[in-house]
């Protein structure tokens, strides 16, 4: 079996075409639109783990961990993987590079995912590739990093999980979540490149001390890159009925359009809720509001600002939960960036 990161373009103009409840008009804000759903022979979870990036001519590509039987489907372009014969499986992620790096040009799209063979055992890599035609057609530029898996959650197994990248002083970083230091059930680290194709010494962002601990998954907003060495602040919010984000985080930062100051406004998602968290520069622990949007939470939401007809807005893609794998499909939303 051969699974595959489906890759959608989502055209205002099309929209009509694809399954609709209801859908929603052209450049207004929704929530909750089912767009797509996955076939009924699905396996696994059918869907999960929505990831969104606009190109320049402001059409949306999305991208989800899509568990369909032979032959896969696909509709803008397939994401397959083209060195380890397992599949590309899980935690897809997209990035447009910021400026020209590693002999790609600005603009260039990146994609980061796990690759591990159907059966889980056998080995796991992190792996990278890059789009030099808005995420149309594929090039393998390298392992980020490989564990000798079976990539499952079980303490002790060599798995690794949820590449994030980003840019950050004239190198690209990546993310991830790593199972393969047997004093620790799970840490977060990243490794750097200067040239896509190779990677950095481990370096650790979020090490507990206890071994059964685990941190989960990263997500960064621009940041420095020290973690390790700092102290945690707790997220709970500021209302008179404080909660707490549990899971599946996502976390982005925008402009803060109330100050116009140069500061900027954080927003969290988590898995267990539908608000989101916002708060601004400082983090205070004490500033965190809750803003619930409509949008369904997910394992895992994500976030992004995107340009509807030049406005900025808040896109969420969502691709379902655990629980029920028969109600998981692709769903987005574009609500008002909340302040
Ligand atoms: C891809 O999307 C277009 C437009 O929505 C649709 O007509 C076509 O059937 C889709 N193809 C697949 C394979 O899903
Ligand atoms: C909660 O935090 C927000 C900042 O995000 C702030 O504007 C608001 O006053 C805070 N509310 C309380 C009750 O502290
Ligand atoms: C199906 O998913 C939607 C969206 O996440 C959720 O609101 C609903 O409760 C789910 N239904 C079941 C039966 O799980």
């Amino acid at each position: 079996m051969r699974l595959i990161f489906q890759l959608l373009r989502i055209f205002p103009a099309v929209l009509s075409q694809v399954i609709s409840n209801p859908k929603p008009e052209p450049f207004t804000d929704f929530v909750n639109y089912v767009f797509w759903y996955p076939a009924a022979d699905a396996v696994q979870w059918h869907t999960l783990y929505a990831r969104a990036l606009q190109l320049p001519d402001e059409s949306l590509l999305i991208t989800w961990e899509n568990y369909p039987l032979e032959p896969p489907l696909f509709n803008y372009s397939v994401m397959e993987d083209q060195m380890n014969g397992w599949g590309m499986r899980f935690q897809p992620f997209l990035y447009t590079l910021p400026e020209k790096f590693g002999g790609y040009a600005a603009g260039s799209v990146l994609a980061a995912g796990v690759s591990t063979p159907f059966s889980l055992a056998g080995g796991v890599y992190i792996d990278l590739y890059v789009s030099i035609d808005n995420a149309k057609s594929w090039k393998f530029l390298s392992h980020v990093a490989y564990g000798a898996g079976p990539e499952t959650i079980k303490n002790g197994d060599d798995a690794i999980w949820e590449p994030f990248l980003m840019f950050y002083e004239g190198k690209i970083v990546c993310f991830f979540s790593d199972q393969r230091d047997p004093a620790h059930s799970q840490k977060l680290i990243h490794v750097t490149t200067t040239d896509l194709l190779t990677w950095s010494a481990d370096v650790p962002d979020v090490v507990y001390p206890t071994q059964g601990d685990r941190p989960g998954m990263t997500t960064i907003a621009p940041s420095p890159l020290e973690f390790d060495s700092v102290a945690g602040i707790p997220l709970v919010s500021n209302d008179t009925h404080p909660i707490t984000p549990y899971g599946s985080p996502y976390v982005i930062w925008t402009p803060n359009s109330n100050l116009q100051d140069g500061s900027g406004l954080i927003i969290l998602s988590a898995g267990n809720q539908e608000v989101v968290y916002v708060g601004e520069d400082a983090a205070d622990a004490d500033g965190w509001k809750t803003v619930d949007t409509g949008m369904w939470s997910a394992y895992s939401r994500s976030m992004r600002i995107v340009t509807i007809e030049g406005v900025k807005k808040l896109l969420f893609a969502n691709g379902g939960n655990m629980g029920d794998p028969d109600n998981n499909s692709i769903a987005c939303g574009v609500v008002e960036i909340p302040v």
